[in-house]
């Protein structure tokens, strides 16, 4: 191991943190979690939270929440480098988005901290159709987005976890930049067939307009800035401008990514999509 202070997992109940935390475990590894429901709290939105979540701690994998892309998101993950720099940190481990300007300022940030850096600069998650966004309408049996028939190349957020605690604990990882998509691009039709083949049951997948998916969401009382978020997501980034799969898992952990269909059947096995 590189650092043996403690690891500080920014976001560790989330899709990605919860599974960094888990291989930490695993390997005996001290860990603290970063979270607002954690012991100390840690806030994005209330900076007087960081510095106790930061004491005695020599690196940490950093997720912002809801995304870098949001306003006022590329400041406080600045002056969290900084601070965290200060306080001491040696080893910063950043997950990033694919194809987002704002992701790559964060980026930008990060490597003028000081800091020993990794960025994990990602596609479109997997367990997004199992962890959060697409549960419900997959469960409904119509899932029914703003897309375009473009093809993304989903990366599992275990293959995420993987690389973040190779970046965290092993050498040689300080000053990369992965980008860590899944083996083959797909649609999200074609996902949700794949998931529909998994698990038996039969769901449909509908285009709609942005105006038709702002609506439904309204009046499922989502949050504004949330649904700003995913049709930001869908208009700009999901262009097509990820398509191409990059070799970030393979040069990270010297081995192929998990495919999708890998992921659908795992997670179908789990019981989360029902019968
Ligand atoms: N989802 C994707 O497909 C995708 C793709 C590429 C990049 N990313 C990037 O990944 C990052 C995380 O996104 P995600 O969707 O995977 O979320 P996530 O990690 O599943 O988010 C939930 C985590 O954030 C914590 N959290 C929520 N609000 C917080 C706050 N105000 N202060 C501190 N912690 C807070 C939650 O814990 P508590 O509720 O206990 O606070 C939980 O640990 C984003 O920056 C996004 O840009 C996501």
């Amino acid at each position: 191991m590189k650092q043996n202070g403690t690891t500080l997992v920014v976001g560790g109940t989330g899709k990605t943190g919860r599974r960094v935390i888990e291989r930490l475990q695993l390997r005996g590894l001290p860990y603290r979690v970063g979270s607002r429901s954690a012991q100390p709290a840690f806030d994005w939105e209330d900076e007087k939270t960081w510095s106790s979540a930061l004491k005695g701690v020599s690196q940490a994998y950093v997720t912002y929440y809801p995304d870098v892309c949001v306003p006022g998101a590329l400041e406080k993950v600045r002056s969290f480098f900084d601070l965290a720099v200060r306080d001491g940190v040696k080893r910063l481990v950043f997950l990033s988005g694919r194809g987002e300007v704002e992701a790559e300022q964060a980026e930008e940030a990060l490597k003028a901290s000081g800091a020993d850096w990794s960025i994990l600069r990602c596609s479109f998650f997997s367990q997004n159709f199992s962890e959060t966004f697409f549960l419900e309408p997959i469960l409904a049996g119509e899932v029914a987005l703003p897309v375009r028939p473009v093809e993304e190349p989903f990366v599992d957020v275990d293959d995420i976890a993987d690389v973040a605690v190779t970046a965290l604990t092993q050498p040689g990882h300080t000053g990369k930049l992965y980008e860590l998509t899944g083996p083959r691009a797909l649609t999200f039709g074609d996902a949700i067939d794949e998931i529909a083949r998994a698990t038996g049951r039969s769901i449909q997948f509908v285009t709609i307009t942005p105006e038709e998916y702002r609506a439904g969401m309204l009046q499922a009382q989502v949050p504004t800035e949330v649904i700003d978020l995913v049709l930001y997501l869908f208009s700009t980034v999901l262009d097509g401008r990820n398509t191409p799969v990059a070799d970030g898992v393979q040069r990270a952990l010297g081995r192929p990514p998990r495919d999708f269909s890998d992921y659908a059947k795992r997670t179908a096995a789990t019981g989360v999509w029902g019968k």
